[in-house]
């Protein structure tokens, strides 16, 4: 089948899509993006993704007006064209082309690019897999709220993830536990949940505000607080979440066995809420 992408204001062929090579995206990293989950067809959680796409402009001041009409209509195409029933969109926003220097020196034409991955989801059915987790230092920027392609720290840590047969790297900084190279950490103690709090230490996951919302609704206790790496060790279960891979148990972190290397109770049970509430909401 023939990939389609979108690029600047058009539909290109996937293989023939082509960006000027002073291009700051690429030079420099001077660019946002977003990771959609397309579920049935569908565009999962498309309003918050928009939100925080509007937020990671503002923030680094490139000047671009999201249109949300504009952007369900592009990403439908997308869908079609590519026939994509499971699977991301992928979208970013570069703050366009200027002959190289570091300084931006006046609006730019932000450059637009967008397409679609399949993907298959780790469902909690009876093929329900927990996975490995590696720990890295945290050496990323200081403004992790940001969803900017500057990622290099994350793709490190991701390789040598990777490399060690792992599923995610756990980032900690100082003691604490913040996220992983492309996902959020939560971990229970004793029927109570954490995850670091949402400030510029973490990108505030979208599954994440979904899930926090289904973890309230189940009367369960979430703390939004720090944690160190001793309390992930100890902890009786691990999970992480993200767009396009929702719940994924963790099981097992470096040497250490998690809940006896066995998917949680409550992991699954949150991990069945999350995907009942999607299938629901996205018939
Ligand atoms: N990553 N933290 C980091 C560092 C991430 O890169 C991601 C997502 C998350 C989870 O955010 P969300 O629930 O909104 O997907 C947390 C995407 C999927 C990626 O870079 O591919």
């Amino acid at each position: 089948m023939n990939r389609v992408a979108f690029l600047n204001n058009k539909f290109v062929k996937f293989n023939s899509a082509k960006i000027h090579i002073e291009d700051r995206g690429l030079q420099f990293a001077d660019s946002v993006y977003e990771v959609i989950m397309i579920f049935n067809y569908q565009l999962i959680d498309f309003e918050f993704h928009i939100k925080r796409l509007k937020y990671s402009l503002k923030e680094l001041s490139i000047s671009y007006f999201v249109n949300k009409n504009y952007f369900k209509e592009i990403f439908g195409k997308l869908i079609k064209k590519n026939s994509i029933k499971n699977g991301i969109i992928y979208l970013q926003i570069t703050r366009g082309i200027q002959s190289r220097e570091h300084a931006y020196k006046r609006k730019l034409k932000p450059t637009i690019i967008s397409y679609t991955q399949k993907k298959k989801f780790n469902f909690p059915n009876k093929n329900y897999k927990g996975y490995k987790a590696v720990l890295f230092p945290d050496i990323r920027w200081a403004r992790r709220d940001i969803k900017s392609t500057s990622l290099l720290p994350n793709i490190l840590a991701s390789t040598y993830a990777a490399k060690r047969s792992s599923y995610e790297a756990i980032f900690i900084k100082n003691n604490k536990i913040t996220e992983a190279s492309h996902s959020n950490v939560w971990i229970i103690k004793n029927k109570k949940i954490f995850t670091h709090p949402s400030n510029q230490d973490i990108l505030k996951g979208i599954t994440r505000t979904v899930l926090i919302n289904i973890i309230k609704k189940n009367n369960f206790i979430l703390k939004e607080n720090y944690f160190s790496l001793n309390d992930l060790l100890r902890a009786d279960e691990v999970f992480i979440t993200s767009s396009g891979s929702l719940i994924t148990p963790i099981i097992r972190i470096e040497n250490n066995k998690i809940s006896k290397s066995k998917i949680g109770t409550i992991t699954k049970f949150l991990a069945i809420e999350l995907m009942n509430f999607y299938k629901n909401q996205y018939k």
